[in-house]
């Protein structure tokens, strides 16, 4: 690529039928495409083909809800263990990285740090680690407990957990395996690292009996944008993903971390800040509008409201009607009181309805939409580039594969013309390709 300035980095955020919550409900829809491997690999191959960076499957341990009406109504509670279909993926791409959640709340961290080692060997050094700390009671029930822990002593599990995993990734250096048949010699027991480590959480020996991959090791993806999150990013991640719903918090975010990251002695330039966006792309604006608002109108009000409900942690509105404005008494929340008050204070000063206020969430969930024509979607991208809000981005489209054949095939090539993104990848791996330094130097 021609331009001194680095490149955009693009991801696509994939969701089985696209990240409209009513997007299942498009007429020629493929039938329940969430169990379905075909429908992945063309959406593979179609990212690939667009050069994108690397794909993301999401993960949630469960049905998170007990809300019968919105599981009836909504397409969103099947889908495939992400590691699982990310192999299958590997094995039927060259070039896309490939990177799951794992949660550090359920799992172990030697079987976090193996999976992902296997994986980053069967994709020849293309596999990412998104670190979280799940979310809600539903996945603690699926575990033996009967609630979920606490945002503290959950970064506290996560911070040693990925320390544990960054260890025993380290385990093998490149030069351990011999291999000597005819000596007899297959290992090198100087290039192999024993962790033993013993902290609060865990106990682990290692090693790994995984070797590294040709991009040294898994890269780290981090999800948290709490202060608690950020600072765990900073000690551990490559990427950082982030919900920013408007430039002016994107801004913010994105000089907090770069310059977090700068205090404790990293080059900014090594921890890449992705926001989600959500394109909807038209021949004209008028006609994308159109495609959101065709989406809009097939939300059910059951998963509006729970929608609701799920952003402000409790807040129960389904006893109203979708098309009346917000009662002036509420049923009280014992979940976010911030996030709802954030929520009243938009629907009251815009006049909003339950619907309309739902509707704000339907696809873009508090992530930004960019809706117009491609040219309108590439120059608002090369802005929030340029202006330091991002240096690329989780793309989300609202349909799959329609929404990511719009982007490959209309916005890719436009800041392809810009020489904004890439016209081949450049690198073997995940890691060459992002332009990041080797692992561990
Ligand atoms: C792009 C993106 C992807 C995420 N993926 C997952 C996921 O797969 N599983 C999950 O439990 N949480 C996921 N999260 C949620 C985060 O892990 C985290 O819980 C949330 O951002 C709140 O973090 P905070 O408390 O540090 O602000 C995701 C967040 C973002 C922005």
């Amino acid at each position: 690529m021609s331009t001194s300035k680095p490149p955009i980095r693009l991801g696509l955020f994939l969701l089985a039928d696209g990240h409209h919550v009513a997007a299942w409900r498009r007429p020629g829809r493929r039938h329940n495409p969430a169990t379905d491997l075909g429908h992945y690999l063309e959406i593979a191959r179609q990212a690939e083909a667009g050069f994108l960076d690397f794909l993301f499957v999401a993960d949630f341990l469960g049905v998170r809800t007990t809300d019968t009406a919105a599981i009836s109504h909504s397409a969103r509670t099947l889908g495939l263990e992400p590691l699982t279909l990310l192999s299958a993926l590997a094995s039927a791409t060259k070039h896309i990285g490939l990177i799951a959640t794992a949660s550090t709340t359920y799992n172990e961290p030697f079987h976090v740090a193996r999976k992902f080692a296997s994986l980053d060997l069967i994709s020849e050094g293309r596999a990412g680690w998104n670190l979280v700390t799940s979310q809600n009671d539903p996945e603690a029930w699926n575990f033996g407990h009967e609630r979920h822990a606490a945002h503290d002593s959950r970064y506290d599990r996560a911070s040693e957990f990925a320390d544990v995993v960054l260890g025993l990734w380290n385990s093998w250096q490149p030069d351990a395996i011999v291999d000597d048949a005819e000596n007899g010699v297959f290992l090198n027991p100087e290039g192999l690292s024993v962790l033993g480590h013993k902290g609060h959480h865990f106990s682990v020996r290692g090693p790994l009996d995984i070797a590294a991959s040709p991009q040294g090791r898994p890269i780290v993806v981090q999800a948290g944008s709490s202060d608690t999150g950020v600072a765990l990013a900073v000690r551990t991640a490559d990427i950082v993903f982030t919900a920013q719903p408007s430039a002016d918090s994107a801004k913010a975010f994105y000089a907090k971390v770069k310059s977090r990251a700068a205090e404790a002695g990293r080059d900014p330039g090594s921890l890449l800040i992705m926001p989600g966006v959500a394109p909807v792309i038209g021949q004209s604006r008028s006609h994308a509008q159109e495609i959101k608002d065709e989406l809009d109108a097939l939300v059910h009000p059951a998963v509006g409201h729970h929608l609701l409900y799920n952003a402000t942690g409790g807040m129960d509105l389904s006893a109203y009607p979708p098309d009346s404005l917000l009662p002036d008494a509420l049923p009280e929340t014992n979940g976010s009181k911030s996030r709802q008050q954030v929520l009243l204070e938009v629907a009251r000063r815009d006049k909003l309805t339950i619907r309309q206020l739902y509707l704000m969430l339907a696809g873009a969930r508090g992530h930004r939409y960019v809706i117009g024509t491609a040219q309108d979607v590439a120059d608002e991208l090369e802005h929030m580039h340029q202006d330091q809000q991002a240096d690329g981005f989780n793309i989300m489209p609202l349909t799959l594969p329609e929404g990511l054949g719009d982007f490959v095939g209309q916005v890719v090539p436009e800041l392809q013309r810009r020489k904004l993104v890439r016209s081949a990848y450049e690198g073997r791996t995940l890691r060459e390709n992002l332009g990041l330094r080797p692992a561990g130097s």
